[in-house]
């Protein structure tokens, strides 16, 4: 008795999981995710809860969507890589499923989990990047998970670092996103391999020759392999992580920062460069404390389990 059912909605992936009281994940499920057609989506988790209810006796849903979401934990108000513009989810759902609904930031509800059953279990002020289809953030302050004023907090795939650089789906220019993203890893090994760079040809070769094929797990099974091109990609996007937690270490001061999503199954090829950025631009350096910085460790599961677990607490 007393399971509550974790959702997280990614950019390519909907996952759905029964997940218990200590964090465990009894069943789950993952399905594409129909990111252009918002229906589709409500359809697909509705879908997922029911299949996984058949055998489990839930009692709560948590959903962790990929945008901003407002303070009342029920309205996605916008995603940059999903279709959803001011969309009621809970409102949506709880009359389909007949549960409780509650909705959260994926990023915000994988921080919840790998705080409370995960990588940041030891502090007591975690953040949490995650690196997937876009880069997201979570923030647990003295325990508490911090959603702001409206509820839009830690929106770190966002911060401006490059004056008037790529556009982002969110409008804005320059957003770290763009830089240190899952998509922005693809955008560049595909760019470099278009442009007949010839450190990409073995990456090239991996995708049977058609550049449009390359995507992040080639590129991590390549850097395993040694390949220096897909390294060299995996380094950069690290850079830009370490100096964005270089940066947010100065305005939010967590003990740790753990790094989770797709991307970081790269582990070291992403977390060292990332480290290395980090101390050679954190400000004041060798005069303040240094945070650890991590792999996250409930792999993809976090955000459903967090979100399972809010869903209890509400
Ligand atoms: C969105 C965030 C989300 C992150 C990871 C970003 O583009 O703005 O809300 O947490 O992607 O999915
Ligand atoms: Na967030
Ligand atoms: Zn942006």
């Amino acid at each position: 008795t007393g399971l509550a059912c974790g959702i997280d909605v990614g950019g390519t992936k909907i996952a759905g999981g029964v997940v218990d009281h200590e964090g465990r994940v009894l069943e789950k499920l993952t399905v594409q995710s129909p990111a252009a057609d918002v229906g589709a989506i409500e359809d697909a988790i509705t879908d997922v809860v029911q299949r996984l209810r058949a055998s489990h006796d839930i009692q709560t849903v948590g959903v962790g969507a990929a945008g901003y979401v407002d303070r009342t934990r029920s309205t996605v108000l916008f995603a940059p890589n999903l279709a959803w513009r001011d969309v009621d989810l809970k409102a949506e759902l709880e009359p389909r499923l007949d549960l409780p609904v509650v909705v959260e930031n994926d990023a915000n509800a994988a921080a919840w989990g790998e705080f409370t059953f995960g990588a940041g279990a030891h502090v007591d002020d975690f953040l949490l990047l995650t690196v997937g289809t876009g880069v997201g953030g979570g923030l647990v302050f003295d325990g508490v998970l911090h959603r702001g004023a409206f509820g839009v907090a830690a929106e770190i795939g966002h911060l401006r670092v490059v004056p008037d650089g790529q556009l982002c789906g969110c409008g804005a220019h320059g957003c770290l996103e763009q830089y240190a993203s899952g998509s922005a890893l693809v955008r560049n090994a595909r760019g470099e391999a278009a442009a007949g760079a010839p450190p990409a040809r073995l990456l090239l070769a991996r995708a049977g020759g058609e550049i449009g094929k390359i995507d992040g797990p080639m590129v991590t099974a390549a850097a395993r392999e040694g390949d220096k091109f897909a390294v060299d990609l995996l380094a950069e996007l690290g850079r830009w992580l370490g100096e964005g937690i270089a940066s947010l270490a100065a305005v939010l001061d967590p003990a740790m920062v753990a790094v989770g999503g797709g991307v970081s199954d790269a582990g070291d090829l992403l977390i060292v460069p990332a480290r290395e950025a980090f101390l050679r631009t954190l400000p004041a350096r060798g005069n303040r404390p240094e945070l650890e910085i991590a792999r996250a460790t409930l792999g993809n599961e976090a955000g459903l389990i967090g979100a399972a677990d809010l869903s209890r607490q509400d």
